[in-house]
């Protein structure tokens, strides 16, 4: 992948030149939204408080000279909430599949979770496998090369492991998925610069260009979902 320097920005940094969406599924329980929480506010919530519809998080990072800022939407995994989800998909860049590394079901239904995210985004989507809880090493219920198979077998973007708990590899995933979405659009400008995109029949990643947008705690409060 290409190799840009890539500098973690503060949560509340307000200016960005590109924006991409992300989202985050897999299991109730696995640990996305503690993973989220760990990767843009430092924070680990041992109590367990299922999310409701989707949180909304941001991830800034200067790339390449440039401001980039992830939308991260994390949603909920509760099975009742299931067809809830499939609205959110709606302009993702990126889907980050997480299972629990102490948890073989939730390995065992990211076969489905893949289904929908083929289902329901678009075809240049990047896919992310992520195995979390890794500080649980002595509770190990799925191997680290089980799951690299299936995701070169699935043809996906990436395949890490990371605990929300001890910070392992908590902010690497969103610095992976900047660094890619980045690269993907600096491949798509080059692409339509030489004039080969022919027509609107090419879909890549789109960001939202965008400048100096504020987003602060109360638009981010009215991008919160409920049921
Ligand atoms: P839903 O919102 O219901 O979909 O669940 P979720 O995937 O968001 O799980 P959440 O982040 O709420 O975490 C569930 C439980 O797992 C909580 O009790 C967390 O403290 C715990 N947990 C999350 N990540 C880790 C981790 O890396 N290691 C350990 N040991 N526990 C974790
Ligand atoms: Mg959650």
């Amino acid at each position: 992948m290409d190799d840009f320097k890539v500098e973690v920005l503060p949560n509340d940094f307000n200016t960005y030149d590109l924006s991409f969406k992300i989202i985050i599924i897999g299991d109730s329980g696995v640990g996305k939204s503690c993973l989220t929480l760990k990767a843009t506010k430092d924070y680990f919530e041992e109590y367990y408080s299922a999310t409701v519809g989707f949180e909304f998080f941001t991830f800034n990072v200067k790339i390449d000279g440039k401001y980039v800022k992830l939308q991260i939407w994390d949603t909920c995994g509760q099975e009742i909430y299931r067809s809830l989800i499939s609205s959110f998909y709606r302009n993702s860049s990126l889907a980050m599949m997480v299972y629990a590394i102490d948890n073989m079901d939730s390995f065992d239904h990211i076969g489905s979770w893949l289904n929908e995210v083929k289902t329901q985004s678009s075809p240049d989507v990047k896919i992310f496998l992520i195995g979390n809880k890794t500080d649980l090493e002595n509770k190990r219920k799925v191997r680290k090369d089980v799951a690299d198979k299936f995701a070169l077998e699935n043809k996906l973007d990436l395949c890490m492991e990371t605990s929300a708990k001890s910070g392992f590899n908590a902010k690497n995933i969103f610095i992976e998925a900047a660094k890619m979405l980045y690269a993907e659009h600096l491949r798509f400008k080059d692409r339509a610069s030489k004039g080969s995109l022919g027509g609107n029949d090419v879909k890549l990643p789109q960001p939202q260009k965008l400048t100096a947008k504020r987003i602060d705690g109360e638009e981010e409060k009215k991008k919160k979902g409920c049921c």
